[in-house]
């Protein structure tokens, strides 16, 4: 696995393997890699090689790893974010990364640099509302991004469903190269849905963080056993979280999946939470309705120890 650190080599790194014939998959993360980022390596790589067929060589992995200062608002996490390369490129390494693109933020916004990327409607509830600005941060840095590596592929969690519809929308209005993959989202033993900010969490936070993930199931099980009412389901949710007085919750939500337009009893529904633990912002969300995750290699990965 090569590591570069500037957007001149890892272009050139990656003019290699598509000179090679590689179809090229890129999974962009802020590191601190647990094994929802490793699933979406995987997810890739399936995809990758199920589009080429059995002759095709393997595809090119590349993972970026950039802790994108201009979707953290002022006062957010932005410098106590956890950073940890050298244990992330292991991580990569044994996972069958093949190139990390870990620019420093001068690499990525040189002085001079002026533009912005927003993308309307899709980002303003939820967690645009909680946190103005973060989505043009994030739709600045993919549009980067994408068109540095120029991938076939590029993969997203529905862990942060938001996050990837906004992209799915930015990819197409923008015409950025290659197709978004959106993978299942990956929750440990307890059903809490791994995320990098869980390393903030205390003991007891951690065992309080499970109110959401217990809400959204609760939600799901009434709906899959027939329950359409907005004000049921969300009490569901909010009833877990209540219950929990190191939970504030910041929303919980019941929107159209696609479109993110208030629920209106019509078609498959995203349900998310936002919420406190103690210090920490956590999200999670569930798909109610439409299909069910998408079946495959990466629904049951195996676990990484020491993943946060
Ligand atoms: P980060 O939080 O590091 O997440 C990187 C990718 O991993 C995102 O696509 C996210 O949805 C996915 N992911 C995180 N936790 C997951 C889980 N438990 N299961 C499945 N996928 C999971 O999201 C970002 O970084 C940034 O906003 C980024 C897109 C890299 C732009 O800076």
């Amino acid at each position: 696995m090569r590591i570069t650190k500037t957007i001149e080599e890892v272009r050139e790194a990656v003019a290699g393997a598509r000179g090679a014939g590689k179809p090229i998959v890129l999974v962009p993360t802020m590191g601190f890699l647990h094994d929802g980022h490793l699933s979406l390596v995987r997810h890739g790589r399936a995809r990758a090689l199920e589009a080429g067929g059995a002759d095709a060589p393997g595809a090119c992995v590349v993972m970026s790893i950039f802790v994108n200062p201009t979707q953290f608002g002022p006062g957010e996490d932005f410098g106590e974010y956890p950073r940890d390369l050298d244990r992330d490129a292991a991580l990569a390494r044994e996972h069958g990364v093949d190139l990390l693109f870990a620019p420093a933020v001068r690499e990525m916004y040189p002085e001079g640099f002026r533009t912005e990327v927003r993308v309307t409607e899709l980002t303003e509830p939820m967690c645009g509302a909680g946190r103005p600005g973060h989505f043009d941060g994030v739709a600045l840095v993919v549009t980067k991004l994408l068109n540095i590596v120029r991938p076939d592929w590029s993969v997203f969690g529905r862990k942060d469903a938001q996050q990837a519809l906004v992209i799915r929308r930015l990819a197409a209005d923008l015409d950025l190269p290659g197709r978004i993959l959106v993978a299942p989202t990956v929750r440990d033993d307890d059903g809490v849905a791994l995320s990098s900010r869980n390393a903030y969490l205390s003991a007891e936070e951690r065992e309080a963080a499970r109110a959401l993930s217990r809400g959204l199931r609760a939600a799901a099980r009434a709906w899959d056993g027939g329950e359409r009412s907005r004000e049921a389901l969300l009490a569901l949710v909010n009833a877990e979280i209540d219950r929990e007085p190191l939970v504030r919750p910041e929303y919980v939500d019941l929107r159209s999946r696609d479109t993110l337009r208030d629920w209106n009893g019509e078609g498959p529904a995203l349900l998310a939470v936002a919420a406190r633990v103690g210090r920490t912002r956590l999200i999670d969300n569930v798909f109610l309705g439409g299909e069910e995750e998408q079946a495959g290699p990466v629904d049951r990965p195996g676990r990484t120890s020491g993943s946060a």
